[in-house]
This record gives structure tokens, C-alpha cells and sequence, in this order.
């Protein structure tokens, strides 16, 4: 599907076919470009909104089909709400709307002409008018994902016919350059859905790390791996434990965009995202039952987000230093798997006594976390993994959990979740918590025993943050991927979730 922004004066959906998409506020109040095509309709819109339920609410679509002497083919009036209610993830979401209802209707192009009345001092949307544009752009384009790569019957069931949308504004230049951003992060979420929706047969570790550096090295970003013989010689012992009862080899990649600062000083410090890269957990021999194993190719959504965002950041061209670590394994049962009571050595040198290989995020993490530290000294650290089956208890699919050693990180992630749509909800850590992981032979153990699973997890991972080091862990099990469609802007499967969270926190805090 192509998008394009236009000026006013390029419109001529108006004499040409396709649908002309207008809108109205709260009350049926109609805009600008909805009183242009109510008169050139001869009062078409007018007379359906007398015989419908069309309020002017935001999300509410009226459709008027095969509009009398005019060339569009249908007319689709846009409920936008109150104008103060209007923000940019609303409008993302009506781009999405729009999109959903024109596939519906079988269209192949598209005119969209909406225009909100600015802020004034009796109140009015805050967004401004190419903003607006952008981000009904950005919802469409999100609305556009689909994964049927794998499909090869009934393929006209799946093509959509909507073709070219076009989006009017005044503001063209300040749309163009608003929409160039959000469409590389766009492409970075599609890119993040692509590698959490294909199957573990196909995205192994290593050709999860050859694509991400097929992907990032044409943007610009210096990407390397390490594979196991390199990670052995450096003492990776967490992560290889886990990968090694799998035929497939496990990976580390190490994926850095320099648009910061240059030098030692301390500005130059980037900020570094880490990411749990299990491309199938089967539990290991601490096996899963069938139910549970079923969506387990997804289990390197952390890894996907990363890979994402740094893919998004180096399209943007944001002026920041980013470095992206993920640990690539697959969770598998062999002969040379690693057991229940297994000793593994992290390559921080602590010791873990291994209770259940399920549990094994956090092994790979751990020593992520260690050499992502010792080679970067990042100004903050996040981490992102589908850590628990508890943080889905706790959170359902709406929130992901949040766990951090500092206030302001997680406050900045707070206000870039509910900017974005992605949220996060702090859950505690507490020395309490870490008693809970205490080894009677270890240094610690890999599991709490009790309830709290999602905090003893957290806790596990903190054991491997340097004193001093801000550092936030995402628990995103609940929100990767999901069954259906719940959302306009998210499609069924995976989600891409964090990508739009840490642009947004990195544009708002980290770039010069
Ligand atoms: N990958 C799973 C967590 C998970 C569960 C993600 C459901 C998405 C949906 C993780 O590796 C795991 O198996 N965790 C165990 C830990 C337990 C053994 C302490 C869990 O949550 O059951
Ligand atoms: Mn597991
Ligand atoms: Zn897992």
C-alpha cells in the first residue's frame, strides 16, 4: 500500500474515482473538507446523517456508497470526537479505522481530507496540523501488516485492493518530514512482527543474527556476532548452558548506531537495549505440556524489539548512540542438554545452580547484560523478554511490566507508554524478593519456588546490573504477540510491541 501526503491544491480525488474521507467532530459538526463533499454531493452526507446513528464520536465511520453525479465512488465521514480528545495515538488509530473499513468495502485508492480546528483558548486538539496528517498516515500504514508468506491457496482470499491513500494537508512540508520518522519506525515494527511471526523451523538463531545483519548493515549500523566458540573462549556459560541442547548453533549480536556524539566523553555513552532471543522454548527438560509450548517461536520477541528499534533509529537517522545486544538459543531437550542441578558459571562469574530449564530467559540474559556492561558502559540499560507466564497472570495483554533500580528511567517509560499506547506498570524489587533465590550450593538459584515469579525473575536479572548502572528490565510476555485482532493498529500475532515505547523515550531524552 502506497501513502502519500498531498497538498490541497493536488486533490483531485474530487473529479477522479476512489473514496473521499472526511470528517466531523462531536455533535455532527462537519469540517471543512466534509462541507466541500456534502456540496458537491448535493447533500448526500447531510441526508445519511439524518437517517443514522452518526454522532461525530471518535472512530464512528458513515459510509455513503455510489455518491449521485460525482466521480468518487463512496463518501466515508469520520467521527473524530471532541477536539481536545483528539492526540496522536488517536489518530493513529482512526488511520487504522479507515483502512480497515475501506479493505472491507473492496477499494483500491483513497483521498483523505481531514482537517481538526487548532488549539485556541476555548480549547481545540493540541496536535498540530502535520502532525495530524502523519499520524493518520502512521495508523494506516500500521493497519497495512499482514503475514501470508506461508500461504499458497485461496491468495486473492488475503490481497487486499486498497492500493494508493493519499492524505491532504496544508502543512506539506511539516507532514512530510513528521511522516518520514514514523515511517521508519513503522518499517522498524514491521520488521520486529516479521521475526516474531515466522516459524522456529525458519528463524533459527543463526539465520535470526544473518537477517538482522542482512537488515541493519544496509542502514548504516555496525553489526557483529559471536558464535558459540567465541562465546565459550569468553565465558558465556549461562547462555551456552541453555543452547546446548539444540542442533542449532546459539548466537550473540552486537548491533551499534553511532548518531551521537563521537569520542570517550561521557555523552558519547549510549544507551544500550538488550533483548532475550529464545527462537523456540520448548522448556527444555524441565519440558513444557503442549498447550504451553504452542506460541513458543515467539519467545525472542525481546530480541525482535531490538532489532527494530535500532533499525528504526539508524532509518530515522536519529542523533543518538544505541547499541542492541540479544542472546540467540533455542530452549531444546537432547542428551547433551543441560539439566535440573546443573552448576552454570555466567560470564560475570557468578554461579547458577539451574532448577528448571524453563527458566531459562534469564540465563541468556544474564550474561547479555554482563557483556553489554563491561564492553559499553551505557548511560542506561533496558532489557526486553518474554520472561514469565506470571507477568501474564499480572498484567493480562494491556501492560507490560516495568522493574528498575531508577526513578527517573522508569518515569520516562511511564510517559513514553502512555504517549505511544505501549504501557508499562511498575512491579516492585526488593531484598525480599531476593532471598527467595538464594542456591543452597550456588551463588543463586534460577527460580523463586513460590508465587511472585515475574519479581524473583526481575530479581535474578539484577544480580547481573553493575553498581551504579540505570537499568529498567521490560517483562513484555503478555503483550508480543496476541490471538486475533484487538486493535486496529495491531494485527493478530506478532505485535512489534516497543518499538513505538523506545522511540519515543529515546527522541524525548537520549537525542542531541
Ligand atoms: N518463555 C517463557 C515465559 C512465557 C510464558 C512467555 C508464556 C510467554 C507466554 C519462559 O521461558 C518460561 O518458561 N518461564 C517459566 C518460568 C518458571 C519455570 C519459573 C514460566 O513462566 O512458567
Ligand atoms: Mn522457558
Ligand atoms: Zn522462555
Amino acid at each position: 500500500m502506497q501513502i502519500s501526503l498531498v497538498a490541497p491544491s493536488n486533490v483531485t480525488a474530487k473529479q477522479g474515482g476512489g473514496a473521499w474521507v472526511v470528517g466531523a467532530m462531536e455533535g455532527g459538526h462537519l469540517l471543512p473538507g466534509a462541507i466541500l463533499a456534502d456540496k458537491a454531493s448535493g447533500g448526500a452526507l447531510t441526508r445519511a446523517l439524518k437517517v443514522s446513528r452518526f454522532t461525530g464520536k471518535q472512530g464512528q465511520i458513515l459510509e455513503v456508497l455510489a455518491p449521485a453525479g460525482l466521480k468518487p465512488s463512496r463518501l466515508l465521514l469520520v467521527g473524530l470526537g471532541k477536539a481536545d480528545g483528539v492526540d496522536e495515538k488517536g489518530l493513529e488509530t482512526l488511520g487504522a479505522q479507515i483502512v480497515g473499513r475501506l479493505y472491507a468495502g473492496g477499494e483500491s485508492q483513497a483521498t483523505i481530507e481531514i482537517d481538526v480546528p487548532p488549539a485556541s483558548k476555548k480549547g481545540g486538539s493540541k496536535v498540530k496540523k502535520a502532525e495530524l496528517a502523519a499520524h493518520l498516515a502512521f495508523g494506516a500504514k500500521l493497519k497495512s501488516y499482514a503475514f501470508n508468506k506461508y500461504r499458497t491457496r485461496n491468495l486473492e482470499e488475503y490481497e487486499k485492493k486498497l492500493k494508493t491513500v493519499r492524505i491532504v494537508t496544508s502543512d506539506l512540508a511539516a507532514a512530510k518530514k513528521a511522516h518520514a520518522g514514523l515511517a521508519a519506525i513503522a518499517d522498524g515494527i514491521f520488521l520486529a512482527r516479521d521475526l516474531v511471526n515466522e516459524p522456529p523451523n525458519v528463524l533459527y538463531p543463526a539465520e535470526f543474527a544473518r537477517r538482522a545483519k542482512a537488515q541493519l548493515s544496509r542502514l548504516g549500523v555496525k553489526v557483529q556476532i559471536l558464535g558459540e566458540a567465541e562465546m565459550k573462549k569468553q565465558g558465556f556459560g549461562a547462555l551456552l548452558g541453555v543452547g546446548q541442547g539444540s542442533a542449532r548453533e546459539s548466537q550473540l549480536v552486537i548491533m551499534q548506531w553511532n548518531g551521537g556524539p563521537k569520542g570517550n566523553k561521557k555523552s558519547a555513552r549510549p544507551i544500550a537495549l538488550v533483548g532475550k532471543g529464545v527462537c523456540f522454548d520448548s522448556g527444555g527438560l524441565s519440558i513444557k505440556v503442549g498447550a504451553g509450548m504452542q506460541g513458543m517461536k515467539g519467545d525472542m520477541a525481546g530480541a525482535a524489539c531490538v532489532v527494530g528499534t535500532i533499525a528504526s533509529l539508524a532509518a530515522r537517522k536519529a542523533k543518538v548512540n544505541a547499541v542492541g545486544v540479544i542472546g540467540l538459543v533455542e530452549n531444546m531437550p537432547d542428551g547433551g542438554a543441560f539439566r535440573p542441578d546443573d552448576v552454570l558459571t555466567s560470564l560475570s562469574g557468578q554461579t547458577i545452580e539451574v532448577l528448571n530449564t524453563d527458566a531459562e530467559g534469564r540465563l541468556v540474559l544474564a550474561d547479555a547484560l554482563t557483556y553489554t556492561q563491561r564492553r559499553f558502559q551505557p548511560k542506561a540499560l533496558i532489557d526486553l523478554a518474554t520472561l514469565t507466564g506470571a507477568i501474564v497472570q499480572t498484567l493480562g495483554h494491556e501492560h507490560a511490566g516495568i522493574f528498575s533500580n531508577d526513578d527517573q528511567l522508569v518515569q520516562r517509560l511511564q510517559a513514553a507508554g502512555r504517549h505511544t499506547g505501549e504501557r508499562v506498570w511498575q512491579l516492585p524489587l526488593d531484598p525480599a524478593y531476593d532471598k527467595m533465590i538464594r542456591s543452597k550450593i550456588a551463588d543463586m538459584k534460577n527460580i523463586g519456588g513460590g508465587n511472585s515469579g515475574a519479581i524473583t525473575a526481575a530479581q535474578f536479572l539484577q544480580r547481573f546490573i553493575e553498581k551504579g548502572m540505570a537499568w529498567a528490565h521490560l517483562d513484555i510476555a503478555g503483550v508480543a504477540w496476541q490471538d486475533g485482532e484487538h486493535k486496529p493498529t495491531i494485527p493478530s500475532w506478532g505485535t512489534g510491541w516497543g518499538v513505538r515505547l523506545l522511540n519515543r523515550l529515546v527522541k524525548e531524552h537520549y537525542e542531541a
